[in-house]
């Protein structure tokens, strides 16, 4: 089949290798930049190979492209662009809305459309069918589906081969279809009623995440004045055979999902006049883990921290991969600028961010360590201050959450 995935990220990328082994892909990008590196076999995503990508370029079952006309005559369609928040945190569609535009206009025969990036329940049904319809010409009859995407970059035990896919169609046509296409590279598929469940689920796995981080995290500052560990009471507590999940406190949440899906669930809750008490709470607890972990640190230098050299290590969202989206570090930076401090980073996965580059480990008078990937030598940042607060786990031997 023809394929073509709209949005080369990190979810369209993936899923456009895996579904180059079966079917011609087309990967549709307005980022030219992104579009130019694929072209020439370079991936950017980690856990999408770069020999990967030349081996399906070289056959001709993987083209990257700006021009919207190269998706003609798809039989399918991915849309695979970003869903994220707007300023006041509510859901923003602007990215899918211009994806159905480019799907309406440019698929000028009957495919089947999936969406797979995130989005609260009704978007299939209540905006993207519609929206496609409106740019496309009267007689095209397409089929709809969900299909949300559950890839973990930088995983390598679970990928879209073995991970489970939830799936449902708008008909009982578009699921069979949509069946069809995702058995061809993917072993596990669980269809549901409806893409209103889809849909809900996705966000619901996300949300479910985020509350048990929340408590975590509001566990690890009762237990620091308990004055005990909270890394000892969680291995203690997870000794329970059954009943009980480790979740692991951190200085936040970040990355595409976990600080976004949960408030789409909420804004659906909003419509329907359905309170979101645990969803807001937690998103609350996870944002002020900044200032928390910037307040222990102030407590220990006499309550101030005012002209002290602090580096960041580890500005990625999480371990092994250079992704800094709604990262953590940002709101720990914030916190420490308004202090007072002089701030720095360093990252091993991260060259610039935020307009600098990546600064060598070392040279401050505090360490204060968001990410340890494991290329980061935990001995080394130990080594690296006078005083390293590590808000992983990790770096033992250091003062911690
Ligand atoms: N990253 C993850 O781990 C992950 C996991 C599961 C689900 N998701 C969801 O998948 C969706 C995509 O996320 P991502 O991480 O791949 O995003 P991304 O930012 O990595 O990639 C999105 C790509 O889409 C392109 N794009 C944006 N608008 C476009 C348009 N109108 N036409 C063509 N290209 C366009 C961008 O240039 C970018 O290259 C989101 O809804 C996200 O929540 C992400």
């Amino acid at each position: 089949m023809k394929v073509s995935i709209i949005g080369q990220g990190y979810v369209g990328l993936t899923i456009s290798v895996f579904a180059a082994e079966h079917h011609t892909v087309v990967g549709f990008d307005k980022n030219q930049g992104v579009v130019d590196a694929l072209n020439a076999g370079i991936s950017h995503i980690e856990g999408v190979d770069s020999d990967d990508l030349k081996k399906w370029i070289t056959a001709g079952k993987f083209k990257a492209t700006t021009n919207p006309a190269d998706i003609a005559d798809s039989e399918v369609v991915v849309i695979a662009v970003p869903t994220p928040l707007s300023k006041d945190r509510k859901p923003d569609l602007v990215f899918v809305e211009a994806a159905c535009k480019t799907i309406g206009e440019n698929l000028k025969t009957p495919g089947l459309i999936i969406n797979e990036s995130t989005s609260f329940p009704g978007t299939v049904r209540n905006l993207i069918k519609p929206e496609i319809e409106k740019h496309s010409q009267a007689s095209i009859d397409h089929l709809y589906a969900v299909s949300p995407e559950r890839v973990d970059p930088g995983r390598t035990d679970w990928n879209q081969k073995n991970t489970p896919r939830l799936y449902a169609g708008l008909t009982a046509e578009a699921s069979m279809a949509v069946r069809d296409f995702y058995s061809t590279f993917c072993d596990n598929l669980v269809e549901v009623s409806s893409p209103e469940v889809a849909e809900s689920a996705k966000l619901f796995e996300n949300t479910f995440r985020q509350v048990n981080i929340a408590l975590v995290n509001e566990f690890a500052q009762i237990a620091h004045a308990l004055g005990i560990s909270v890394y000892e009471t969680l291995d203690a507590a997870a000794t329970k055979p059954y009943g009980f999940m480790k979740f692991m406190p951190s200085a936040g949440v970040g990355g595409h999902c976990i600080p976004v899906d949960p408030s789409y669930l909420a804004h659906t809750a909003a419509e329907l006049g359905v309170p979101a008490t645990f969803i807001e709470r937690a998103n609350e607890v996870n944002l002020e883990m900044a200032k928390y972990v910037v307040d222990r640190v102030k407590a220990d230098h006499a309550g101030s921290l005012s002209g002290k050299k602090v580096q960041i290590v580890g500005v990625a969202y999480k371990p092994n991969v250079a992704d800094v989206r709604e990262t953590p570090a940002e709101p720990v930076v914030e916190e420490l600028k308004r202090s007072g401090a002089i701030v720095s980073w360093s990252d091993d996965l991260v060259s610039s961010w935020m307009g600098e580059k990546s600064a060598q480990l070392g040279g401050c008078d505090i360490a204060i360590v968001v990410t340890l990937h494991s290329v980061t030598s935990a001995t080394d940042v130990l080594k690296s201050a006078p005083y390293v607060f590590d808000t992983t786990g990790k770096v033992k031997g250091a003062h911690s959450l």
